[in-house]
């Protein structure tokens, strides 16, 4: 297929989305509004939002630092705990403003050491969800200590998701950012009610864009990159036109100061150029013309909302990504600073 020079999408949704709060989220949210409708919206803040009160009122923070005139929509989630009660989660429905809860297995990732530690004492929670039709949004990795940070989604899928799955089977489940080969089998092979992320930095990038000829801390997320074959498993999942695969960028800002130090944070920081990187993805795999299933329609229709009408624009036009955006008092880095974007995104249609 010989690339076109425009491409005209339903404008697409961030299925998986930190913002963090106060000045830092007030820098970044003007990135991921210039390009999406609608995103989910992590809860993994300090304190982390773990009741309907606090994700409303989080909500009205987002809303209030909205760059005037875009009508982008935060859909709001709940961070479980050992303590979340199916009476929250009644609550939480009947607030319309949250759409799911996340499931951060303690320790597992930043600011997940709240999260849940045993799940099995969760199944009234999960039953809740399944009745009130939020969906479980899950962080895909075990945390014992002895086991190998490469294997942790391969045995989380095996020790706890599948048994969960099939346990709740009237339950959404979304594989959050999934990394791998036994990941990407998984989904395929599960139930409608499962469905996964797919970040661009794991489509993007293996394990050796971090680790070889020098230590690139800014590419350093949870799950960590892989290996080649598994990036290209979720390659071919996301322009496989499966409906049970779609985007979420994951973007997770850090201060430059928390990345490049003696023990850096994980999160890498692609809402600068979240669509643009995916459109890259699906150019380098010859499959442009499967963007915009991934990007705005399987996210939409998996969580059972409307398809958004309005249309965006993306130019094959190169452009250089700059070293460093504002993140409130400071700088963060973008994954691809100084590198060159084939697509640029015009102004999006309101
Ligand atoms: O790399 C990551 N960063 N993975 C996560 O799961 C959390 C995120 C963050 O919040 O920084
Ligand atoms: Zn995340």
């Amino acid at each position: 297929m010989s690339l076109p020079d425009e491409l005209t999408i339903a404008q697409p949704d961030d299925w998986h989305l930190h913002l963090r709060d106060g000045a830092a989220m007030a820098s970044v949210i003007g990135h991921s509004a210039r390009q999406f409708a609608r995103a989910i919206i992590m809860p993994n803040l300090r304190p982390p939002v773990t009741t309907t009160v606090a994700a409303l009122a989080y909500r009205e923070r987002l809303r209030a630092a909205l760059p005037a005139g875009h009508g982008f929509e935060p859909l709001m989630t709940l961070y479980l705990t050992d303590q979340t009660t199916a009476a929250e989660i009644a609550t939480a429905r009947t607030s319309g403003a949250v759409a799911a809860c996340k499931l951060y297995p303690a320790g597992a990732t930043t600011n997940s050491q709240d999260g849940v530690t045993d799940l099995e004492r969760l199944g009234p929670v999960f039953a809740a969800m399944g009745e009130q039709g939020l969906a479980l949004l899950v962080h895909g990795e075990v945390t014992d200590p002895d086991v190998d940070i490469f294997d942790r989604e391969d045995r989380f899928i095996d020790e706890r998701l599948a048994p969960l799955v099939e346990r709740f089977p009237g339950l959404r489940v979304v594989f959050e950012h999934v990394t791998t080969t036994a990941a990407v089998a998984f989904v395929r092979g599960g139930p409608a009610t499962l469905a996964a992320t797919i970040t661009p930095h794991h489509l993007l990038y293996n394990r050796n864009a971090m680790l070889v000829g020098g230590i690139r801390p800014h590419l350093y997320c949870l799950p960590v990159l892989k290996r080649e074959r598994h990036r290209l498993a979720l390659v071919e999942a996301a322009v496989s036109g499966h409906p049970r695969f779609f985007l979420g960028t994951d973007s997770a800002p850090h201060p430059v100061e928390g990345k490049e130090c003696g023990c850096g944070c994980a999160g890498a920081f692609s809402a600068h150029a979240a669509l643009e990187f995916y459109a890259q993805a699906f150019a380098q795999a010859d499959a442009l013309d499967r963007l915009e299933g991934f990007a705005s329609h399987f996210g939409a229709d998996f969580y059972g909302l409307p398809r958004n009408t309005a249309r965006v624009t993306l130019r094959r036009e190169p452009w250089e990504i700059p070293p460093d955006y504002p993140l409130g008092p400071t700088r963060v880095i973008p994954m691809g600073a100084g590198t060159r974007l084939d697509w640029r995104l015009l102004a999006a249609a309101q």
